[in-house]
């Protein structure tokens, strides 16, 4: 391989929440998940690959800054599993086996800002460096599973299950694409990036300490999540909103309170997470539907689902609540129209101005794709300037 391969992968929004592990190492899950994938246009990682005996040493690069794959496991494990899969699909003796690798990739929203970073990020890798040496019918969501759990479920688009399995080394664990995007082409999320500068448990830790504490896990283990699960799929199948809506919020919840559980608890919603939540809930109870819901992962942003139809009545209600001192153009991203001036259908009382950063609006999208527009040149140098 001679040439630059680049991909972009999509995030993906958990509806029923992976929290807690089986298997450390291989990283299987306790529970099954469920969630939606998001649109490549509004927030993905993309990632650029070349491989060669030009190349001298594995190396990747990682908004900007070089990581060491040797004291990263789980990046390194994702590069054995690849040349693996490249022995077992071109031979033991082949030549790409020993090719080194370099490896450049970004994201087009913020790293750290607990919007599921990881799942895009080792999502793209893995689905780059596939394509990148011709892997066909791999099992990639497996090999993505070994970076970040819930990245597995990043390589398919629409709505995806990833099943926790019960065999030991994991081969029954792996996602599977439950409905595709256009299935509910509908559906939007909006995304709350909420001011926030306190530093959270990771969700390896976090999640670490509910198995080993959080009685309330075994309970939701056994008998919620498996109910939900079945649930929740026929509310997609339907095209059921209030019931995916309320599964969703219940799910929600049910996995913060599991955080409180834990012990030491992990607080993961601040003032404004709440505030977020009884807007939604006086908002469903106003229209006497349940018009839109919440999902909160490990951290205070919210993620809201709503369909197309309802999208601008609540968005203009949503502005009042949450102002802004910034110009619209930059509070509001992504798929919004322009919203009818001061429009108050429900009336509800604004809020403190900047408890929210900025909202981002956007649809499901169909899974992670190459593209041409790639981070390296085809002498494997960088193609910004950083190093
Ligand atoms: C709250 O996939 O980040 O987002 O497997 O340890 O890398 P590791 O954890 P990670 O955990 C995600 C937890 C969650 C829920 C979810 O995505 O299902």
């Amino acid at each position: 391989m001679d040439k630059v391969v680049t991909c972009v992968a999509p995030v993906n929004i958990a509806v029923i929440k992976y929290w807690g592990k089986r298997d450390e190492h291989l990283i299987l899950p306790l529970n099954d998940s469920v969630s939606l994938t998001l649109d490549c246009d509004q927030m993905h990682t993309k990632t650029s690959i070349i491989a060669g005996p030009f190349i001298t040493e594995d190396c990747v690069w990682l908004n900007g800054q070089i990581m060491s794959i040797e004291r990263n496991e789980r990046l390194k494990k994702c590069f054995d599993l690849i040349r693996n899969l490249i022995k077992i699909q071109k031979g033991e003796n082949s030549q790409e086996v020993k090719w080194k690798i370099r490896v450049c990739s970004e994201n087009n929203f913020p790293t750290a800002a607990g919007l599921a970073s990881s799942a895009a990020g080792y999502a793209c890798l893995v689905y780059t460096l596939a394509n990148a040496f011709g892997l066909v019918n791999g099992d990639l969501p497996s090999i993505a599973r070994q970076g970040s759990g819930s990245a597995c479920r990043s390589i398919y688009g629409g709505f995806v299950q990833w099943t926790a399995g019960v065999d030991d080394q994991g081969y029954d664990s792996t996602a599977v694409q439950i409905a595709a995007d256009t299935h509910w082409p509908e559906m939007r999320i909006i995304i709350l990036v909420v001011n926030d500068s306190k530093k959270k448990t990771s969700s390896t830790v976090g999640m670490k300490q509910a198995v080993k504490t959080s009685e309330l896990l075994k309970y939701r283990i056994q008998k919620c999540v498996p109910e939900r699960t079945k649930e929740i799929i026929q509310a997609i199948t339907d095209k059921n909103f209030e019931k995916f809506a309320e599964i969703t919020m219940r799910d929600s919840n049910q996995f913060h309170a599991i955080c409180l559980d834990t012990y030491p608890p992990c607080v993961y919603l601040n003032q404004v997470s709440h505030e977020i939540i009884s807007f939604v809930h006086d908002y469903n109870e106003a229209t006497g539907q349940i018009k839109v819901s919440y999902t909160f992962y490990a951290g205070p942003n919210a993620f809201l689902f709503i369909q197309q139809i309802d999208l601008s009545l609540f968005m203009s209600e949503l502005v009042n609540v949450f102002p802004t001192m910034q110009p619209n153009s930059s509070y509001l991203r992504g798929i919004v129209s322009t919203l009818p001036n001061n429009v108050k259908p429900y009336g509800f009382k604004s809020k403190d101005k900047d408890l929210l950063k900025y909202i981002m609006v956007t649809k499901l999208g169909n899974g992670p794709k190459c593209v041409d527009d790639h981070l390296l040149n085809s002498d494997g140098t960088l193609k910004s300037k950083i190093e």
